[in-house]
C-alpha cells in the first residue's frame, strides 16, 4: 500500500467530526479569540488559502467523497482547537452537568485507578469524553485521591513523543529511550495509585498501544482509560490485540446526553422555553455518525452548548444596543 493511501486510511480511522461541525467550531473560535483567518492559518502552519476555502464550506464541494478531501485539514483544525481548549479553557469554572455518561466515566476512572485495570470509552464527536476526563482528573488530583495523568494523543504522534509527554505531564524527567521512559514512569509513580487517561487514543499507532500496554502489565499496575472514536474499539477487536482485550474491564459506548438531560440543561441555562423551542433546539443538536456500518443519531453536547451560547448572545444583543443608546443621545445633545 502506498504511503499516501496508508495516511488516508489512518486519517479516516480517526473518526473526525464532519466539515460542517468543525467549520462551526472554527468560526466560533475565530469570533471569540478575535484572531484573523491568516493569523489562525499561520499558528496552525497551513496556507491561508486552504483555511479560507475550507471555512467557506467549498473545500472539495460537489465532488464525490468530498468529506475525504478535507480529512487532512480537519485533523489539523481539530488538533489545534483541542490543544487551545486544553491550555486555555477555564473548564472548572464553567457549568458542569452530572449526566449519566459523566457518572459512568467517573466511576470507571476511579475503578481503573484503584484496581489497575483498563476501560475503553468509545464515543463519537461531542459526547463529553474530554470534559469528563479532565473534570475527573482534576477531582482526583485536587483532592489527593491518587494521581491522574491526562494525555491527549496528537494526530500522527510517534510512540516516543507520546511517552515524553507522559513523563512531562507526570512531572518526571523525560530523556532516554522508550524502555528508559517506561522504567522511569513505573519507578517514580509507584508510590501512589495512578491512572493514565489517554484521550484521542484512536490516533495511537499499534506500536503506541503496545507501549501503553506495557505500563499496564507490570507493577505498579497503572489504571488506563482509553478514550476515542469507534475505530479504537475496532482496532482492539483485532486478533493481535488479545492481550489488550484481556485487560479491558469494560467498553462504554457513549451516545451523548439523553433528551431529558438535554432538556434540563437548556431550561437551566436559558430559562423557561416553549416545548417547541426545546424540541427544535435539541433537534438541531442531533448529529450523525457511523458505527459498524450503521448510521447512528445522537445529541452532541458540543452542538447543544454552542446553541446555548448563540441564544445567550442573541438575548444579550438588544440589551447592549439599548445600553449604547443613552450615550448616543448624550453625544447628540452635546
Ligand atoms: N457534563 C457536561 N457539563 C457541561 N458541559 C459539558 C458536559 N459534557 C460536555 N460538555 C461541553 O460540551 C462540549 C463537548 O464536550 P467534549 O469536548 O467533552 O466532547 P468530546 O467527546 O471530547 O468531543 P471530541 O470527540 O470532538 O473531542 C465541550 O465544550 C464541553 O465543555
Ligand atoms: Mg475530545
Amino acid at each position: 500500500m502506498s504511503i499516501a493511501r496508508d495516511r488516508m486510511q489512518y486519517l479516516k480511522a480517526l473518526g473526525l467530526p464532519s466539515d460542517a461541525e468543525l467549520i462551526r467550531r472554527a468560526r466560533n473560535f475565530l469570533l471569540e479569540s478575535g484572531l484573523t483567518q491568516s493569523e489562525m492559518a499561520e499558528l496552525m502552519g497551513i496556507p491561508i488559502g486552504t483555511l479560507r476555502v475550507w471555512t467557506s464550506g467549498s473545500y472539495g464541494a460537489n465532488v464525490p467523497h468530498a468529506q475525504d478531501n478535507s480529512l487532512s485539514i480537519r485533523a489539523k483544525v481539530k488538533d489545534y482547537l483541542d490543544q487551545w481548549d486544553e491550555t486555555h479553557d477555564d473548564f472548572l469554572n464553567r457549568p458542569h452537568y452530572q449526566t449519566s455518561d459523566f457518572a459512568t466515566i467517573r466511576a470507571s476512572v476511579l475503578d481503573a485507578m484503584e484496581n489497575g485495570v483498563a476501560y475503553l470509552v468509545d464515543g463519537p464527536p461531542g459526547t463529553q469524553k474530554t470534559h469528563s476526563f479532565r473534570r475527573v482528573a482534576a477531582e482526583i488530583n485536587d483532592h489527593a485521591k491518587g494521581h491522574a495523568v491526562y494525555m491527549r494523543v496528537r494526530c500522527e504522534q510517534a510512540p516516543s513523543s507520546f511517552l515524553v509527554e507522559c513523563c512531562i505531564r507526570a512531572g518526571i524527567p523525560s530523556r532516554g529511550n522508550i524502555d528508559q521512559m517506561i522504567r522511569k514512569l513505573r519507578f517514580f509513580l509507584s508510590g501512589r495509585r495512578t491512572v493514565l487517561i489517554v484521550d484521542e487514543a484512536q490516533a495511537l499507532s499499534k506500536t503506541g498501544l503496545e507501549v501503553l500496554r506495557q505500563l499496564l502489565d507490570e507493577p505498579p499496575y497503572f489504571g488506563v482509560i482509553l478514550g476515542g472514536s469507534h475505530n479504537l474499539s475496532v482496532t482492539l477487536q483485532h486478533w493481535q490485540m488479545e492481550q489488550w482485550r484481556s485487560r479491558l474491564r469494560k467498553t462504554h459506548l457513549l451516545t451523548g446526553p439523553s433528551h431529558r438531560e438535554a432538556e434540563d440543561i437548556l431550561l437551566e441555562q436559558l430559562g423557561p422555553m416553549s416545548r417547541r423551542d426545546v424540541d427544535d433546539t435539541i433537534d438541531e443538536a442531533m448529529t450523525e455518525t457511523m458505527r459498524d456500518s450503521k448510521r447512528v443519531r445522537y445529541i452532541s453536547a458540543r452542538a447543544l452548548f454552542d446553541a446555548i451560547r448563540s441564544a445567550k448572545a442573541a438575548m444579550a444583543a438588544p440589551a447592549v444596543e439599548a445600553a449604547a443608546q443613552p450615550e448616543l443621545q448624550e453625544a447628540g445633545a452635546a
